[in-house]
């Protein structure tokens, strides 16, 4: 019987903890998001974060661009907040529009307030084996999510199905820190299927319908980070749900699985950043 890896259970147990320890501080966390345009998509993930942060007692404020900003605005406003001592986390929601250059952007923001953990500095540190501020969020939450059902690392074969720098890459990454094998495959991958059918943990983050039951080894662990709508505008993931339920031993549902638990790592990392500039220790 598959075992369904609840992030919306898990999310709520983190927060509530989380809410006890921002509860003692007299000074709370502050998070600033930056959001450039119109995209649906972002604007919900956004309001997401708002409301989680409200929540919890950190303090957020939002930033709405037009999608004709320039890069220089931006970047003056990322020098303003890295200056600003009343901001302890800043996130600017990707993708940006074509004409800003993300990574100027990203590599903008001081290390310290860099709550995706995507700056060089953090990035360079996690591929190097030091200790970045903060883990990338997605990552994160998912490695909190396969812990807590006990699902071991160490030695497995791990396929991850997407490159990105936000998802595919660092958990890549996180993943060999727990003694993983690690193979990524991409767009251009040749016979996918015969590589996914030796994952013990499969992850999938493209975005499209990918994942079938015919592309997977019995028992193994699958984790679903795609989010998009269908053509019949219902919410799913990359992974084909109820066939993939009867083969794998573990699987991540969409919505309910990895995101609330991108918005959980986001809110322990305002918060650890916070505490790392207040030069205490966060305890998570
Ligand atoms: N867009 C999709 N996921 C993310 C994320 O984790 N961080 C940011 N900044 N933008 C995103």
């Amino acid at each position: 019987m598959v075992e369904i890896l609840d992030g919306k259970k898990l999310r709520d147990e983190i927060l509530a903890e989380l809410k006890l320890k921002i509860d003692m501080l007299d000074k709370k966390p502050s998070l600033c998001v930056i959001l450039v345009g119109e995209n649906p998509a972002s604007k919900i993930y956004v309001n997401n974060k708002k409301k989680t942060a409200e929540k919890l007692g950190i303090k957020s404020v939002m930033i709405n661009y037009p999608k004709s900003v320039t890069e220089n605005e931006l970047l003056e406003k990322i020098k303003e907040l890295n200056n600003d001592v009343n901001i302890n986390a800043i996130l600017v929601q990707l993708p940006l529009p074509a004409h800003i250059n993300c990574q100027n952007i990203i590599s903008a923001i001081s290390p310290i307030k860099d709550v995706d953990g995507f700056t060089p500095e953090n990035l360079g540190k996690l591929f190097s084996g030091q200790t970045p501020y903060v883990y990338p969020c997605t990552p994160k939450g998912m490695l909190l999510l396969l812990d807590k059902y006990n699902i071991e690392l160490d030695g497995k074969h791990v396929v991850i199905v997407g490159r990105s720098n936000i998802v595919g890459k660092p958990a890549a990454q996180m993943m060999l820190n727990r003694n993983a094998t690690v193979t990524i495959c991409h767009s251009h991958t040749k016979n996918l299927a015969d590589i996914t059918k030796t994952a013990d943990v499969l992850i999938s983050a493209v975005g499209e319908k990918l994942i079938e039951d015919n592309m997977l080894k019995p028992n193994c662990v699958v984790v679903d980070v795609g989010i998009f709508k269908d053509n019949s505008g219902k919410t799913r993931g990359d992974v084909e749900f109820d066939t993939v339920s009867r083969i794998a031993s573990y699987i991540s549902p969409v919505p309910g699985g990895v995101g609330p638990m991108t918005i959980a790592s986001l809110m322990i990392n305002t918060f650890e950043l916070f505490m790392i500039q207040n030069k205490r220790s966060s305890g998570i």
